[in-house]
């Protein structure tokens, strides 16, 4: 089979640089450990960022970090402070990353951030070139990148290049407002096959095409001269089994094995059984809709006092993006949020909400996931979420139930979730209310549901289907050249 190389801004694992030690992080995020377990299935590489500057590095050190990278099949692409600041921080995260989520009021439209984007992405675009050989294919993935798949095309236009967007596509409204909004278009059309979660947000690109570069539409197809592009929707799914095998095991250990915080979680319980968990995870990020989520749970609170020392929020944030301005200010905000519900309701014997602010290993993850009642996934947009899936996955005795912003691309595939606006407190707090006190054989009949759906269409399934599509553009393209 021929190889497929991805292409992303951070690589599957992120390194860590101490006394000249070389670490391995996994890298967090919805990209990451989704594309983490099918890579290598397409025997290429994965090219991208390792996620440190690389100004105070000797050449030395990065030539190790290369060997080491290169172990894990991943070609690294070095960026210095500057870039960092101007490319991933500056265009891609102070003005697409609002834009595509609809904070207009947060977008930086400076045009030396998108001078910088246009040569980072360059870097990135010869650094594929670079590794290309005679039949690979290229998948190039989300809205760091949107210039990449032009700038390969324009250099070898019989290489069959994939794009997919991670984040949601805004309507035309929105979308107009950015000065270089035709350029990114023009990027993306560099692919033969662009992916999207949703039919929503594929409705959206096909209305930016067609009214600012006024290409033809038939179907799901664009016609530019000679070339023809598919455009189509694939909801991007997780590693079902690995969620639902790692949950099975959590139970099985031996106390001795159990880590620190299932034996926290268990002590929990044992003061009475009938005490109630909310799990929370998320980056910290504007999009996700945190601060709602812990008014929200202070409204409930106030409105059912029988449930304060009974019910607790397990809030993890973790770090993101931590020297852009928005992101600096919602650490601030979330910070002094927890600290009011918890002097609000709180006692000696009860802390409200148990707040993280770290990344926490997989296990640990799996250990939230399993212990707890309810899932709170209230982002105020998100292209997909996939800790709404994960939280799925890992419910082996069928119980649990999800409140879901509408505003998720997961949204789409969870019916049978508590779904809410997350702009609406109250609605938010009464699901809580309904999530704690639903019985258990409607938690079972909903979940059934969920597990089926989410399982049958898993992240296999995902990149299996999107490979398909991409084998069939390519041999319509061959018999057109
Ligand atoms: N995640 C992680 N470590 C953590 C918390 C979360 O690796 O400490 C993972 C989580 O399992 C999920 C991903 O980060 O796979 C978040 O993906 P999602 O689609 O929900 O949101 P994104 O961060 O991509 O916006
Ligand atoms: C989202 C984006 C990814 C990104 C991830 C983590 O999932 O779609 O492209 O990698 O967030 O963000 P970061 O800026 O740390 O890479």
């Amino acid at each position: 089979m021929n190889r497929i190389h991805i292409v992303s801004n951070r690589l599957p694992v992120s390194i860590n640089v101490e006394n000249d030690n070389i670490e391995l992080i996994p890298s967090v995020g919805g990209l990451a450990t989704g594309m983490r377990s099918v890579y290598k299935e397409y025997n290429g590489k994965w090219i991208g960022w390792p996620g440190l500057p690389n100004d105070d590095l000797s050449d030395e050190l990065k030539t190790n970090i290369d060997e080491k990278l290169k172990g894990e099949d991943c070609v690294s692409v070095h960026l210095s402070k500057e870039e960092i600041d101007l490319y991933y921080d500056g265009f891609s995260n102070r003005t697409i990353w609002p834009l595509f989520h609809y904070f207009a009021q947060h977008i930086d439209y400076d045009p030396k951030l998108w001078e910088a984007f246009v040569k980072v992405n360059q870097k990135f675009a010869d650094k594929a070139l670079e590794t290309l050989e005679e039949g690979d294919t290229i998948w190039i993935h989300d809205y760091q990148l949107l210039l990449v798949p032009e700038m390969i095309k324009s250099k070898k236009p019989g290489v069959t290049v994939g794009f997919f967007l991670h984040i949601p596509f805004p309507s035309f409204e929105v979308f107009r407002i950015l000065p270089w909004r035709k350029e990114l278009i023009q990027g993306m059309l560099g692919a033969d096959l662009i992916g999207f979660h949703t039919f929503d947000y594929q409705r959206h690109f096909f209305s930016c095409v067609r009214r600012l570069m006024g290409y033809e539409i038939s179907f799901n197809e664009i016609h530019i001269e000679d070339r023809i592009i598919i455009v189509d929707s694939f909801p991007m799914g997780i590693d079902y089994d690995k969620f639902r095998d790692a949950a099975i095991q959590t139970f099985q250990k031996p106390l001795q094995e159990k880590s620190k915080l299932h034996r926290e979680l268990e002590k929990y319980f044992l003061v009475s059984p009938n005490r109630k968990l909310i799990l929370s995870i998320d980056r910290l990020d504007y999009s996700k809709g945190i601060p709602n989520r812990l008014q929200a749970f202070a409204k409930f609170l106030e409105e059912y006092p029988e449930f304060i020392g009974k019910v607790t929020l397990i809030m993890l944030a973790v770090p993101s993006r931590g020297t852009v301005e928005h992101y600096i200010n919602l650490k601030r905000e979330v910070d002094e949020l927890v600290g009011n519900v918890n002097g609000r309701f709180g006692s000696i014997n009860y802390t409200p909400v148990w707040y993280f602010y770290r990344s926490m290993p997989f296990e640990n993850l799996i250990e939230l996931y399993s212990s707890c009642d309810v899932a709170l996934v209230t982002p105020v947009r998100d292209g997909m979420n996939l800790v709404a899936k994960e939280y799925v996955a890992s419910r082996t005795n069928r119980t649990g139930v999800i409140i879901l912003s509408e505003m998720a691309g997961v949204s789409k595939e969870m019916g049978e979730a508590l779904m809410i606006n997350p702009n609406n407190t109250g609605e938010i707090a009464q699901s809580i209310y309904q999530a704690l006190t639903m019985p258990l054989d409607e938690q079972r009949e909903r979940m059934i549901y969920l597990q089926d759906r989410i399982k049958r269409y898993d992240v296999f399934k995902w990149s299996s289907e999107f490979v398909k599509s991409l084998r069939k553009v390519e041999k319509l393209q061959s018999s057109i050249y």
